[in-house]
């Protein structure tokens, strides 16, 4: 189904990760219009070298069985804050691709299989599989499975809601906000009280890029990102930057 006029803002209220898929492949003028849009997407980070490639089912590996046509692999040299860069990047792509009628769902438990890396100085960060959808794309608000924002924040404010409703790996949702007195907002992640699961930790940093990018969406032309502001340090959380919106 595709839904003329909504855009990325009406997006964030109605997507859903997907994980149903018919198995005809998207045509190249909508891969190609990803395409565009992906290379024209705004960074966190400019100082981190990032790229992807779109390739087939034969050159991924999951844990679970759903399968699509294509999936987006996402590269990026391992520094400063890449995880948070990466989320933060194809959380719009994500938009982008729901906003248009695409399903789509970030895969934290898949790897490249029989793909040679073409940048050796990249390293692969995570995946995202995406097609046409079988079944119905969007859900209603009220469908979203998500924390009160009093939990996400030490203030009640409305305007925190865009990164509430964001998606994160297992729906850990380990972001934490709070207000400084000059209006702008410090974003923190909880530290995972057991430190088994390097792996989620990988993870709920991609998370906080997600949570951002909603943020940005929400507020295209306001929307400034800061990683080394003066801040308070908080029991159990790590400081992942500020902004103002
Ligand atoms: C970084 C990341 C990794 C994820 N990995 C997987 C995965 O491996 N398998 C899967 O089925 N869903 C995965 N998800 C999707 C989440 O489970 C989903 O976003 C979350 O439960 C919230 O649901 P929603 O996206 O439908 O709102 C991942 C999401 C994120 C953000």
């Amino acid at each position: 189904m595709i839904v003329d006029n909504m855009d990325l803002k009406e997006a964030i209220y109605r997507r859903q990760s997907i994980r149903k898929y018919n198995n005809v492949p998207l045509d190249s003028q909508t891969l190609d219009g990803l395409r565009a849009f992906i290379d024209n997407t705004r960074v966190l980070n400019p100082n981190i070298k990032w790229s992807y490639d779109i390739v087939g089912p034969e050159n991924v590996r999951m844990l679970q069985r759903f399968k699509s046509p294509h999936y987006l692999l996402m590269f990026s040299q391992n520094r400063e804050n890449y995880l948070q860069n990466i989320g933060f990047i194809f959380q719009q792509v994500d938009l982008y691709l729901q906003s248009n009628g695409i399903g789509s769902c970030w895969i934290g438990a898949g790897s490249p299989k029989g793909y040679e890396n073409p940048n050796p100085e990249e390293d692969f960060v995570i995946m995202m599989i995406f097609g046409n959808p079988k079944g119905e794309l969007y859900r209603e608000i009220t469908q979203f499975e998500r924390k009160i924002i009093c939990e996400i924040s030490d203030r009640r404010d409305d305007r925190l809601m865009p990164a509430r409703y964001a998606p994160s790996a297992a729906n850990t949702q380990s972001w934490y906000f709070t207000h400084n007195e000059d209006g702008s907002y410090n974003v923190y992640r909880n530290k995972r009280r057991i430190r088994l699961n390097k792996k989620m930790e990988k993870w709920n940093q991609v998370d906080i890029g997600i949570a951002l990018a909603h943020m940005y969406v929400a507020n295209q032309d306001t929307f400034n990102f800061s990683l080394d502001k003066p801040h308070h340090e908080l029991k159990n959380k790590v400081f992942e930057g500020s902004f103002t919106i």
